[in-house]
């Protein structure tokens, strides 16, 4: 009895003492194409909603009907992240780039705060790994410029590749021998636009809150998310109304959640400190979705068995003959090895749920050393 209490209670607070976390904002320079979008900020709620209505209309796709052109985006940006590392990092090792998904901000990779089951960042370097996590452009300590010609995919995949050499090249502190890309929904379609544009960033890539084959469940989630101007939703917020939030908490649950498998507490906190996205971001979210034809790191999928966004509702699901989640191997033809897994009683907010504990330690075994 004895020797099991203190086998469990080590890992715990050998897990505190481990790991050494520090904030950076990061200057990084972009220069890229966007699309050209002929929206202006939303004058209230109502007009807003109504871009959302149009948005969730299957037979007429969204973005054509406001996408005119491109034009340059050449901008300096603050880049809000932490870095954290085991004790005493060695040179040399496993760095997990993350990116956290609409709704969420850097907070997702850390849910519940230190010695929580919740915690993504503590687990990941409990199992010998650093990882850095940042805010995306727009959201919590990063820049928040223009919501609708600036906030944008492609402006959000040079930002992540700019963070990716700044770390590989050590200006960080730590050296590293292996970067991963991790992503959460949006995070990964941009962890995907990365491994299309720059295949060298990433040695192998984890896309969790994603899948591939029906996307039904987007526009479902266009209606479901309840848009709402970002400064109206949340509290002390001053940005313009091309920034927006998911309005309610009933509109979280529809999102994100799979009730009952979920910390109601732990919920309703990360709800008060939600996420946002700007129109542009929701203009061009798909952009990156298509063949990293040159790509030959191993893959991994992570989808919740119920994600309400890629699966509908049902990972099961299959079209051509597989699961939605395997599907994505079609978007890696000379990936190395692609691999798939689907926690039960998730939603596509992973994170939130029971199963995340098991979730992680698949994923960080799957990572390695
Ligand atoms: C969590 O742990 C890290 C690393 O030890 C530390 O830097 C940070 O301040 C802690 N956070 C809280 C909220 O205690
Ligand atoms: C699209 O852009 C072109 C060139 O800038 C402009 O002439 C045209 O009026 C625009 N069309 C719409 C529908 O805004
Ligand atoms: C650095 O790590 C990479 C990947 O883990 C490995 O291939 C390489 O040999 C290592 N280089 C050194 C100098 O240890
Ligand atoms: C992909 O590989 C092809 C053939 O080697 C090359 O022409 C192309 O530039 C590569 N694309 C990227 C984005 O690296
Ligand atoms: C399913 O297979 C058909 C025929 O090969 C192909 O055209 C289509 O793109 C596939 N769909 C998906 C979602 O993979
Ligand atoms: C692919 O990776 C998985 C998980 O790491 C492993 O179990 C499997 O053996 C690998 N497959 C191949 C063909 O290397």
């Amino acid at each position: 009895m004895f020797s099991l209490h203190i086998l469990a209670l080590l890992p715990f607070t050998s897990l505190v003492a481990a790991q050494t976390c520090t904030s950076l904002t990061i200057p990084v320079n972009v220069d890229t194409q966007a699309s050209t979008i002929t929206l202006s900020n939303p004058v209230n709620q109502a007009e807003l909603t109504q871009l959302f209505i149009r948005n969730s209309i299957p037979s007429i796709p969204f973005p054509p009907t406001v996408v005119n052109g491109t034009h340059e985006v050449k901008a300096k940006y603050k880049i809000f992240g932490k870095l954290c590392t085991p004790k005493n990092v060695k040179p040399n090792g496993t760095l997990e780039f993350a990116t956290h998904g609409i709704a969420f901000t850097h907070a997702y990779w850390e849910i519940g705060g230190n010695n929580s089951q919740y915690n993504y960042a503590q687990n990941a370097v409990a199992s010998g790994h650093s990882i850095f996590y940042y805010d995306r452009l727009g959201n919590g300590a990063s820049s928040t410029p223009d919501g609708i010609q600036e906030v944008q995919s492609s402006v959000q995949v040079e930002i992540a590749h700019a963070l990716v050499q700044y770390l590989r090249q050590g200006k960080a502190g730590p050296t590293f021998g292996k970067v991963v890309g991790v992503g959460h929904s949006y995070g990964s379609i941009l962890s995907l636009g990365i491994t299309s544009k720059y295949p060298q960033d990433f040695d192998s890539v984890v896309l969790t809150g994603f899948a591939f084959g029906d996307f039904t469940g987007l526009f479902i989630a266009a209606g479901s998310f309840g848009a709402t101007i970002a400064s109206n939703a949340i509290p002390g917020l001053k940005l313009p109304s091309s920034y927006v939030a998911p309005g309610t908490p009933s509109n979280y649950q529809f999102g994100f959640l799979e009730y009952p498998f979920y910390d109601p507490a732990v919920a309703a906190a990360q709800f008060k400190i939600r996420g946002t996205a700007t129109l542009g971001e929701f203009t061009t979210l798909a952009d990156p979705i298509g063949p990293s034809t040159n790509f030959t790191g191993p893959v991994l999928v992570v989808a919740g068995a119920q994600d309400a966004f890629f699966c509908a509702g049902n990972c099961a699901e299959k079209v051509n003959g597989t699961t939605l989640p395997n599907l994505v191997s079609e978007l890696y033809p000379v990936s190395s090895n692609f691999s798939s897994y689907s926690p039960a009683n998730t939603g596509h907010g992973l994170n939130l749920h029971f199963s995340a504990p098991t979730t992680f330690s698949v994923i960080e075994k799957w990572i390695g050393a």
